[in-house]
């Protein structure tokens, strides 16, 4: 077989600045060592997030230039509509400007104290508006799922029978909607399985739960599935994709990811009284429920971005490249999640800077080291983002500690990961110098944003 290469050609550059390790400490300390304090200007290689950060093709471009400006009902509301509906079949299409808005909309009307919402793994921004609404979000990955090192096709998966046990013990009537993540973000990007997705579509229908879809990263999922699910080699994206929405009741989405575009999301469902009240709330918190906080502009780019996503040498492309990335960093010997999921490479921390001990930080420590060391900007997804407190004080660790670099959709080469390859192994050769790191500013939701750290020698 032939190297697969990026699928289109490179119409419109934009530079990239570098500067010397000393000046990025500089500006690390002056980061108060949060990334995500650094100018965007004095990062040579962003892999905080693949939200937002896609590159737009010529025909999205072009579907700026005609996107429909009317308030009200305008022409690109009704292609971004039918786009999603064939997508989904879902029937009612609420648009709003990013994906935690349809949660915030979701959860605000479904939520509320005594309630408990069910899923593979939550986000960070769906558990936060599940939490504030007054409800709790529980996370029942399968076993595989918890274990970095662990090779297994569809770590993403529903733990069936624990939600099953869940389900009973909690009572059905305290559980509004039961969610599912696909790819399951916060479990490292790995995908979920159709059977998984229908098994779990099974338990909720027995108890009369509706299942929703957090659909930011779909089509990867879809594709994962085409590759490694039997019955799936044969189906296109899109076929596999209608198959997955044909089990949910409704869907949350950031089109930020897998609709190719820098802004935009939706909420979906097939409950006409929920579809009302979301439209209601959504005129007084988003916009008008035709473009419920964009501009035409915008929803005719997701539009075209949700069409071209589906496109098999694309997303060949795209799961391919992160494979290789991952595959580098495999064979020399760091210590990564495996295998690879679909839009980010996830550093295991622990075993990364093995000598911090957690309540110091070790994946904020990595973060920081990377950058330092090559410019690269990188997410910690561990501690500092899903920790909590003792009744002493103590630090309650999630389950893994990892550092996230996710790959901007159709954004850099071959040559960059090349590059982001290197600075990872340099660093994992000195590792033993990396210090740790205490907390001396954190808001009371959604911490890893706006925290303030200091290094402590160890
Ligand atoms: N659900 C998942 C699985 C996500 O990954 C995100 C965002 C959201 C919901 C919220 O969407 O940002 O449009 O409001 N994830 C980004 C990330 C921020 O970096 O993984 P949003």
């Amino acid at each position: 077989m032939k190297t697969i290469i990026e699928p289109f050609k490179v119409k419109s550059v934009e530079p990239i600045r570098f500067t010397t390790k000393e000046e990025r400490e500089k500006i690390l300390t002056a980061a108060d060592y949060n990334p995500f304090f650094i100018h965007a200007d004095d990062v040579l290689i962003d892999l905080l997030t693949d939200s937002g950060t896609s590159a737009m093709s010529s025909d999205q471009w072009a579907g700026i230039m005609i996107g429909d400006e009317a308030y009200a009902c305008s022409k690109s509301f009704y292609r971004f509509e039918n786009t999603v509906k064939k997508i989904t079949g879902l029937k009612y299409i609420i648009p709003t400007h990013q994906g935690r808005a349809a949660e915030k909309i979701l959860f605000t009307l479904t939520g509320g104290k005594g309630k408990f919402i069910p899923s593979n793994t939550h986000f960070d921004t769906t558990r936060a508006n599940i939490e504030f609404s007054g409800a709790e979000a529980v996370d029942l990955v399968v076993e595989e799922g918890k274990h970095p090192e662990l090779r297994a096709d569809f770590k993403g998966n529903m733990d069936i029978k624990k939600l099953d046990e869940f389900i009973r013990a909690t009572g059905p009537e305290n559980i509004p909607l039961c969610m599912i993540t696909i790819t399951n973000n916060s479990g490292g990007g790995q995908p979920v399985s159709m059977q998984n997705i229908r098994e779990t579509k099974e338990v909720c229908k027995k108890y009369g739960i509706p299942l929703y879809i957090d659909a930011c990263r779909f089509a990867e999922n879809a594709y994962f599935i085409k590759l490694r699910e039997p019955g799936y080699a044969d189906k296109t994206p899109f076929e596999i994709a209608q198959e997955i929405f044909s089990y949910a009741d409704g869907a949350t989405m950031s089109a930020k990811k897998d609709a190719l575009v820098n802004i935009g999301g939706f909420f979906a469902t097939n409950d006409e009284e929920l579809a009302m009240q979301s439209r209601n709330l959504l005129i007084i918190t988003e916009g008008f429920p035709t473009y419920g906080g964009l501009a035409g502009r915008d929803l005719e780019a997701i539009a075209q971005g949700l069409e071209e996503v589906l496109d098999e040498h694309y997303l060949q492309y795209r799961i391919r490249s992160v494979e290789y990335f991952g595959e580098r960093l495999d064979a020399a010997g760091v210590p990564i999640l495996l295998p690879p999921g679909g839009h980010a490479i996830y550093i295991d921390a622990l075993r990364f800077a093995e000598h911090i001990p957690q309540n110091l930080y070790p994946g904020q420590s990595v973060c920081c080291g990377l950058y330092v060391e090559g410019g690269i900007r990188a997410v910690e997804i561990g501690s500092v983002m899903f920790g909590k407190y003792g009744h002493n004080g103590e630090l309650i660790s999630p389950p893994m500690e990892l550092v996230r670099m996710a790959v901007p959709r159709r954004v850099y080469t071959q040559s960059h990961i090349d590059y982001v390859i290197e600075v990872v192994i340099e660093l994992y050769q000195k590792r033993k110098e990396l210090p740790g790191y205490k907390i001396t500013y954190e808001a009371p939701l959604l911490r890893h944003f706006t925290a303030k750290f200091e290094p402590v020698k160890l």
